[in-house]
């Protein structure tokens, strides 16, 4: 077991011999996800160590296991009925809508965007970029290739968000998810269709280094589910630049257990299940 003195060191190796900085991100997850790869790899604290230092591909697959990709396609419905009804409807009346979402880890979450933005008539004046850390997860997001099997929960999330209709309940929308993706239960996929696939830009970016996409400014940044795994040091520095690059009276998107706390605090304001930026 990596005691909390051995993970600084490994930070700091870390930081010395690979492109990542995990410095800031939250102990108790650090030292699972560590221990978790050490009994995988057979490891002990010394071989870590040494295996960062002389093994490049070892310290770039490394992030792969350290970060939780944990993920679904339209996760917490009620945040993208509250979307629907309240935020991409508001945004509906701006010329142009550029999205980021921020830690996509394997695309649900950008797929879901589009599929609602679509639904809401506002897929051709949006933009959608998605961007993760870790480059393994991004390539499954750009092949938009999952199993059936052990996401059934899709189709339920699908059916409250997009068939049911928020504002009257006893009406239901006759919207088959076919029209979005295909499911070949024989090969156990779910399958996006293409003009969702050529619709997301997916883009490799580390928050650490960069928490802002330098070429735009954005109507929604959608970050969930991400920051629960760094400090508040790093919470903030994000957070701060997300701000930086909305737009003003524009939103930001965190996870239903994420909160903006500190001097960031006063630069937005909570309406219901979205943050907006004041100014
Ligand atoms: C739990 S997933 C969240 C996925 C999705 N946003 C959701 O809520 O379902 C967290 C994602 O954040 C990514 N991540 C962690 N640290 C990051 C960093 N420094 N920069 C960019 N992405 C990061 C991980 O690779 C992972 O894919």
């Amino acid at each position: 077991m990596l005691s909390k003195e051995q993970l600084l060191i490994v930070l700091q190796i870390i930081k010395q011999y690979t492109i990542y900085d995990l410095s800031d991100y939250a102990e108790g997850s650090l030292l699972r996800r560590f221990n978790r790869l050490m009994v995988n790899n057979k490891i002990d604290f010394n071989q870590l160590i040494k295996l960062i230092q002389s093994n490049k591909e070892f310290g770039k697959n490394m992030i792969e296991d350290i970060t939780v990709n944990t993920t679904e396609l339209f996760r917490d419905p009620d945040v993208w009925t509250f979307l629907r009804t309240h935020t991409l409807h508001s945004l509906g009346k701006r010329n142009r809508i550029n999205i980021w979402i921020s830690g996509c880890s394997t695309g649900q979450e950008a797929y879901s965007m589009a599929i609602l933005l679509y639904e809401m008539g506002l897929f051709d004046k949006s933009r959608i970029f998605a961007s993760d850390i870790n480059t393994q997860v991004l390539e499954s997001a750009k092949k938009g290739l999952y199993r059936y099997r052990n996401n059934l929960d899709y189709l339920s999330n699908f059916n409250k968000v997009i068939v049911n209709n928020p504002l009257n309940y006893d009406e239901t929308n006759d919207i088959d998810c076919s029209k979005y993706f295909n499911i070949d239960i024989a090969k156990d996929t779910i399958q996006m269709h293409e003009f969702l696939r050529k619709k997301i830009v997916f883009i490799q970016n580390d928050l650490v280094k960069n928490p802002q996409l330098d070429f735009t400014h954005f109507d929604l940044i959608s970050c969930r589910n991400v920051l629960i795994y760094h400090n508040q040091n790093l919470q903030n520095r994000i957070i701060n630049g997300f701000y930086e690059n909305l737009h003003s009276k524009s939103y930001l998107l965190l996870g239903v257990h994420e909160s903006i706390l500190g001097a960031n605090s006063a630069k937005f304001k909570k309406k219901g299940k979205i943050y907006v930026k004041q100014i």
